[in-house]
């Protein structure tokens, strides 16, 4: 089945807001990179069935009518090729997964995926993450949020354009139901200290490798799991399949950063008078 989203105009919707501070200001450039012509024609022939044509939608996508079935989603940010994306929903059936990537050459790799492995749990936005999240994706129904190697920007004066900055962050919790997660992984020292600084400081969020004491902590974190955490990381997950930056990361001899996060729990609403 494909997507239920209809086509039409564009997403420039009055009276919906983007996070003020990142108005014009995007997390990516938009990279050239040579598509191969097997992603050229598997975009040209798959995309009308996998990826959402959003258009002018602008209100919470259905699930439901989007994947043809009830199953939690996973929300990838910024897949690049989509390999490891490809691998994770093959892995898990039970799951939906959203990606939403700007880069076509990647998409086209990632629809290629798609048909050789005969996957229908995935489902791809070709557009800003930041716009699709304010715009389409309604509060508290996303299972969780995949992010691995966001683009790092390490110099200064790029710092606005990182994506995992508040109020950002704020609206990746929004998303989260109660339970869900968030997890990153980067190979910038530089990015995972500024994302775990960010990520600790958002309302709603707890970090289960955080330091006991930290705000959003709730162990002690330094030094645990056999030296492979420092304070506020997570260990690597065993789950996820090498990525192409990673690979690059690795190459360069650099760490990997692991960082998860878990969305509070909702309160429970206390009893009224009338209730006791
Ligand atoms: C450094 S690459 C990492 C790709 C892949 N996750 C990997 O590990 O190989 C970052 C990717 O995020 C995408 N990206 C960055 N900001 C984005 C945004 N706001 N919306 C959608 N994609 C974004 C870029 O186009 C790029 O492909």
């Amino acid at each position: 089945m494909g997507p239920s989203v209809p086509a039409s105009a564009d997403l420039g919707s009055p009276g919906l807001s983007l996070t003020a501070s990142r108005r014009g200001i995007k997390s990516y450039v938009l990279r050239s990179g040579r598509t191969s012509a097997a992603q050229k024609r598997a975009y040209e022939e798959l995309s009308p069935r996998y990826c959402l044509n959003i258009g002018a939608w602008d209100r919470p996508l259905d699930w439901e009518a989007v994947f043809g079935s009830p199953n939690p989603v996973t929300v990838e940010i910024g897949f690049g090729m989509g390999i490891a994306t490809a691998q994770i929903a093959q892995e898990n059936p039970d799951r939906n997964y959203l990606g939403i990537e700007v880069h076509k050459p990647g998409i086209g790799r990632l629809l290629w995926e798609i048909d050789k492995r005969k996957l229908d749990n995935i489902r791809i936005i070709e557009h800003d993450a930041v716009e699709v999240l304010e715009r389409l994706i309604g509060d508290r129904t996303a299972a969780a949020f995949h992010i691995f190697f966001p683009d790092p920007w390490p110099k200064k004066k790029h710092h606005k354009r990182r994506l995992i900055a508040r109020p950002f962050t704020g609206v990746l919790a929004e998303k989260l139901t109660g339970g869900a997660y968030i997890y990153l992984v980067t190979d910038s020292e530089d990015y995972a200290r500024w994302a775990l600084a960010e990520l600790s400081a958002t309302p709603g969020l707890r970090n289960p490798y955080g330091r006991a004491g930290d705000a959003g902590g709730d162990m002690a974190g330094a030094g645990d799991m056999a030296g492979l955490v420092d304070s506020g990381f997570a260990p690597p997950q065993s789950w996820r399949p090498l990525t192409k930056f990673e690979a690059k990361g690795l190459a360069q001899n650099h760490r990997i950063w692991e960082l998860y996060f878990i969305k509070n729990e909702d309160p429970v609403p206390k009893p009224g008078k009338e209730g006791r």
